[in-house]
């Protein structure tokens, strides 16, 4: 395919420089980079004409690319990742305005994060907020399995707990966003002050912390609950827990980039990774979100959203420009500041 394409191209030498360079796509991608890879795989087997250049980010990592390159982008499409950050973007005038033919096939959830959006990004899936840990660490030391986020602060659990830093991390931002609806914003900080203690490390990623807990490495990492799921069916002893108290979730979204130098092989990618037929190849990448597109078949191994305490999440509250910037600020002065034991 490679080769065809260059004999092609040489052929184009003459045309103008953005007639030869109609093919490329410049995506992030800021799901796991297993399926991040899949779907370039299979978009380009099935469009020959469209030569993708991906980098996989963190949601944060992805937004501050985005952002530091306003006035030049050099991507055209972001993939995946929590929702607020693609809000934010949205808001800040980063991402395009676009309503896909395929926005009558989604998920109200997913349809409605275009609306509140004004068609800047879009649902492409959802998951719940939770954590994994390691049985066999935790029945070794005589720990009782956390089912609460108040257990996450029994001193048993010193230097067990992994979680990302919310910079960086859209998994870790929904954490704090969610403690904040779930207990105000003081007692939020409180709690993760008191958490501190037990925290080895804050991960660049959101599902680092479980793959370490999968490893041995740590006992136990909060993620979206679909990370924890994906370690348990690649067989390690990972347990995963729904929070007793209620938790907050993701509406994993897609933005095409303002100003973009390819926006018309961006919104081939984006119609394609919104049908039923590409959601559906998820699980064979372990990833076990629920799919946007409302014919896709949500994998069985998917924590199941009806059976799970959910919060009713504040997406446009929390996605906001001022409320992200100002929680991210005082977690960097509260507890990013704070050293780790
Ligand atoms: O690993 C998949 C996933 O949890 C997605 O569901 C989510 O949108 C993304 O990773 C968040 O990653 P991060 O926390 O690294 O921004």
């Amino acid at each position: 395919m490679k080769l065809l394409k260059s004999a092609l191209l040489g052929g184009l030498a003459l045309l103008p420089a953005s007639a030869a360079m109609a093919d490329e796509l410049n995506l992030i991608c800021s799901a796991d980079v297993v399926i991040c890879e899949k779907l370039v795989t299979e978009f380009e087997a099935s469009h020959s004409d469209i030569d993708v250049n991906m980098v996989r980010l963190s949601s944060g990592e992805a937004f501050a690319k985005v952002r530091a390159e306003a006035r030049n982008p050099q991507t055209d499409l972001w993939w995946g990742g929590t929702g607020d950050p693609h809000l934010q973007a949205g808001q800040d005038g980063l991402s395009a305005v676009y309503k896909s033919p395929m926005l009558d096939k989604l998920q109200d959830w997913a349809r409605g994060q275009a609306e509140v959006s004004d068609f800047h990004t879009v649902g492409v899936y959802s998951g719940a907020l939770g954590w994994g840990y390691n049985t066999e660490i935790f029945a070794e030391k005589g720990i009782k399995g956390p089912a609460c986020w108040a257990d996450l602060l029994d001193p048993a659990l010193a230097g067990e707990i992994q979680i990302a830093d919310p910079n960086s991390s859209g998994t870790a931002y929904t954490t704090l966003a969610t403690l904040v609806q779930l207990m105000g914003e003081d007692e939020a900080f409180e709690f993760l002050k008191k958490m501190h203690a037990n925290v080895s490390q804050y991960t660049k990623s959101g599902s680092a912390p479980v793959k370490a807990a999968a490893r041995g490495e740590t006992g136990l990492g909060i993620v979206f609950q679909h990370d924890a799921v994906s370690q348990a069916v690649a067989g390690f002893p990972i347990a995963v827990v729904a929070p007793c108290e209620g938790t907050g979730y993701e509406i994993g979204s897609m933005s095409m980039i303002e100003g973009a130098q390819n926006p018309e092989a961006a919104k081939v990618f984006y119609d394609w990774v919104l049908t039923a037929e590409v959601q559906n190849m998820m699980p064979e990448a372990g990833s076990f979100q629920i799919p946007s597109n409302a014919s896709a078949t949500p994998p069985k191994e998917a924590p199941d959203l009806k059976s799970i305490k959910l919060i009713d999440y504040d997406f446009a509250e929390y996605g906001s420009a001022e409320r992200r910037k100002a929680l991210l600020a005082r977690w960097d002065k509260e507890i990013g500041s704070l050293p780790l034991q």
